[in-house]
């Protein structure tokens, strides 16, 4: 029974590591869109290893917060599939313990990327009122966190609603040469600075019905630039 055995906490992590010299795995050894054949590189992480990998994250998410119920935000798009999968897990991790947590999700839209680029304007998309979130234990919920901008901008406009506790889960954490000293608490994988796709991530909206976190080709790229 995976719920009697006594996990080591991992402390801050920056996840698993994948160093800028992985080529990937190609594409061939895959299943994929058909759709989307031409346009990726390869896989960097399955799908089944971002599974896996958040079920450990639940795991420590629930002993951190176990206590208290949770607001869940997910921050849209990107963030869909991973919160959707990371909430799944704690639910499920939940109802092996006796130990339930109520958790209500909200989300919130953030945009700053037009093709492979950041843009100067982020901005928060139909921004609503989160009075909500005072005195509540937030999870922030990010696909990915680049220079680490958006999560800082985003972690301004939460605080200002006076939640009693703020932690950030990052499914990726890019290695970028100005890394912010604002980095998730919780932190699925660190990856090397360069575009990738899937899993919810999108290059101008697309890619994000692709199960897998792929490198896009170049064609790729040009196929769908704006
Ligand atoms: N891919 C998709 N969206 C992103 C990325 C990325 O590498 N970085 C920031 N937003
Ligand atoms: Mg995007």
């Amino acid at each position: 029974n995976m719920a009697d055995v006594a996990v080591q906490s991992e402390g801050r992590s920056s996840g698993i590591v994948i160093n800028d010299d992985w080529p990937g795995y190609s594409l061939d050894l895959f299943n994929y869109p058909a759709h989307y054949s031409g346009d990726l590189d390869c896989v960097i992480i399955p799908h089944g290893v971002i599974m896996d990998r958040t079920e450990r994250l639940a795991r420590n998410i629930m002993d951190d917060l176990g206590d208290h119920d949770i607001v869940v935000l997910c921050v849209l798009k990107g963030g869909y599939q991973f919160c959707a999968d990371l909430v799944d897990r704690i639910k499920a991790l939940s109802r092996n313990s006796n130990h339930t947590i109520p958790m209500r999700v909200h989300f919130i839209r953030l945009k700053s990327y037009l093709n492979d680029q950041s843009t100067e304007d982020l901005h928060i998309v139909g921004a609503e009122d989160l009075s909500f979130l005072a005195g509540k234990n937030v999870l922030v919920v990010e696909a990915i966190v680049g220079t680490g901008k958006t999560m800082q901008t985003l972690l301004k406009h939460v605080e200002a609603f006076r939640p009693k506790m703020i932690k950030v889960a990052g499914l990726l954490v890019k290695r970028v040469p100005h890394n912010s000293p604002c980095l998730p608490d919780y932190v699925g994988f660190e990856i090397p600075n360069r575009f990738v796709v899937g899993y919810a991530l999108d290059y101008n909206e697309y890619f994000r019905d692709l199960n897998h976190i792929c490198a896009i080709s170049e064609s790729g790229k040009t196929k769908y630039k704006i």
